[in-house]
């Protein structure tokens, strides 16, 4: 049977599938807790990485030679650098690059040295497939995500975004920054700190990768506090919303 990783930044984005998860054996490597159980019939090892890009790397590398995934699925929270994309709203990224990534003049601006490319691509199966989910999610909003959050994040008007993704070891939080990652990367819709980190390592390893991203703050001067009450809040419901749709569609 295939393996669906899932991977986590913070227990806050994960924890509403990690109750789900009722036949769970927790394995620990390298510091991390792997939850290994079955979800809507699927086997799947489940794991909070932490924050930031070697985290996510670890994690992912783990999850690949110990628990031989076929499949790595990244949820979790992101900032929205586009301007159409608000908080609410989701993004599943075709695309991710490291923003941080620059050893020019060596090698162009954000192209990973050797690889010959500053983006990796998700799987085109895979996003299909969680672009699917994801409208199905927001259409049925008020049921999927609960009613109480809904008119606080204008859940109604939460749309869905395919694009580019970009990731760093920062946490965007002024719009100063945010106007200067946008200059140098205006296709990107959102950013966030691990997911092409794990797309890095997914290419490696040939194993078909995707990221799904809802938008917790605009990463301007109010990331903090937007950043904070969304993630204490509504995170997890998405994660659980969405990769619940996926699995059994
Ligand atoms: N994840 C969620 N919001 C973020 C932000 N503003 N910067 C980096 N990562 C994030």
């Amino acid at each position: 049977m295939a393996v669906i990783g899932i991977m986590s930044a913070m227990h806050e984005e994960l924890s509403a599938v990690l109750a789900q998860m009722s036949d769970e054996q927790c394995v620990s490597v390298a510091g991390r807790d792997f939850w290994l159980g079955h979800w809507h019939g699927h086997a799947v090892v489940a794991v909070l990485s932490r924050i930031g890009k070697v985290s996510a790397a670890t994690t992912a590398t783990v999850l690949l030679e110990r628990f031989h995934v076929d499949t790595l699925v990244f949820t979790g929270v992101a900032g929205g650098l586009g301007s159409g994309v608000r908080v609410g709203d989701v993004v599943v990224a075709t695309g991710l690059v490291q923003h941080d990534m620059d050893a020019s003049p060596l090698f162009p601006r954000h192209e990973v040295p050797l690889y010959g490319r500053a983006r990796f691509e998700t799987d085109m199966g895979l996003v299909a497939q969680l672009a699917s989910a994801t409208r199905q999610v927001l259409g049925d909003a008020r049921r999927h995500l609960g009613t109480e959050t809904f008119t606080q994040f204008e859940l109604s008007q939460a749309q869905m975004h395919l694009g580019l993704v970009i990731s760093g070891d920062r946490f965007v939080a002024t719009s100063m920054e945010s106007r200067a990652l946008s200059q140098a990367l205006p296709d990107a819709l959102a950013v966030e700190m691990e997911g092409a980190a794990v797309a890095q390592v997914c290419h490696d390893y040939q194993v078909p990768f995707a990221a799904v991203r809802t938008i917790s703050d605009r990463a301007d001067d109010e990331a903090h506090t937007d950043f904070s009450r969304f993630i204490r809040e509504v995170a997890s419901r998405y994660s659980l919303a969405i990769l619940s749709q996926w699995l059994t569609s």
